[in-house]
């Protein structure tokens, strides 16, 4: 039993007489997969740009993939320095804009990264901070903090309402996929596991359902957050209460916002009280 194949993976494997090899989304073809799979998906890109143009400055794009958010804030006129574990996924963000002088790219982890830079907007887009386990968002948080400018805003996404709820239920449905030859069958694949606390998901093309195939099965492994526990952890980790705002989705699904500054300490208030 693998612990990266879900179980109805496993059983539409076993009835095709097929096995699976596994394929991490974010490394190798997973990459190319994932950008068909949210290639045309504009979700966040409107209130991103709109938090940019409030902060000005220098924008650090976390967990930045292959440039969905980067490139429109790049295009916008921000400088962006854009960090990913994956070197497979930057590399479609080098393709977008090559050579471009307002981009950075750093392969780099969002739990332990170390910039001369400090930046005036740092955002985790694509509710990409729930690929990380709680200990790996108190890293996060503590490396956001040290590279956040005087005043600087992280923002963050997450799942809310409806769309938190179908997250956190198993379920196997089909879905297409756009394709160089169009679209193409993908069987999807969420199962819950750790009483609740994560998802694993999977995609698996059906047409490579065949007797004897060794078939590609893309995996990912996600945090099951919502926004008030997320708030909590900021509180903990220094940072002030965070504005919480929904963001217009094409169609329909709840994503919040989640935008906060590092909170004021003692000191700092009774120096803002001073300077009045
Ligand atoms: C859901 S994608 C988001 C990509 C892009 N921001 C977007 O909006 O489409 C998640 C990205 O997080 C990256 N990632 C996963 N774990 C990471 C980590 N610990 N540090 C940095 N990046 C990470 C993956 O390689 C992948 O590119």
């Amino acid at each position: 039993m693998s612990d990266v194949i879900t179980e109805a993976v496993l059983a539409r494997l076993g009835a095709a007489g097929a096995v699976a090899r596994p394929q991490d989304l974010y490394a190798g073809p997973g990459t190319d997969f994932y950008e068909r799979l949210v290639g045309p998906d504009r979700a966040e890109i409107r209130e991103v740009l709109a938090l940019a143009r409030r902060t000005g400055g220098r924008v650090l794009d976390l967990a930045a993939g292959g440039g969905r958010l980067t490139v429109p804030l790049v295009r916008s006129g921000m400088s962006v320095t854009a960090i990913d574990l994956s070197d497979d996924m930057l590399a479609h963000l080098r393709r977008a804009l090559p050579d471009h002088p307002q981009l950075e790219c750093v392969v780099a982890d969002m739990r332990a990264f170390s910039l001369p830079a400090r930046f005036d907007l740092v955002v985790v887009g694509a509710t990409s901070i729930t690929l990380l386990d709680g200990i790996g968002r108190s890293l996060l948080y503590a490396s956001v903090r040290r590279h956040l400018a005087a005043d600087g805003v992280f923002a963050f996404t997450v799942a809310g309402g409806s769309s938190a709820q179908s997250l956190a239920v198993g379920r196997d449905y089909e879905i297409e996929v756009p394709g160089q030859d169009g679209d193409e069958t993908y069987l999807f694949s969420q199962q819950i596991e750790e009483g609740g606390a994560a998802r694993l998901v999977n995609w698996v093309r059906i047409s490579d359902l065949v007797v004897g195939g060794e078939v590609t099965v893309f995996t990912s492994r996600l945090r099951l957050l919502d926004h008030e526990t997320l708030s909590r952890e900021l509180a903990d980790a220094g940072f002030a209460e965070p504005i919480v705002s929904p963001v217009r989705t094409a169609h329909g699904e709840d994503i919040l916002l989640l935008t906060t500054r590092c909170a004021q300490t003692p000191e700092t208030a009774d120096d803002d009280v001073a300077a009045a």
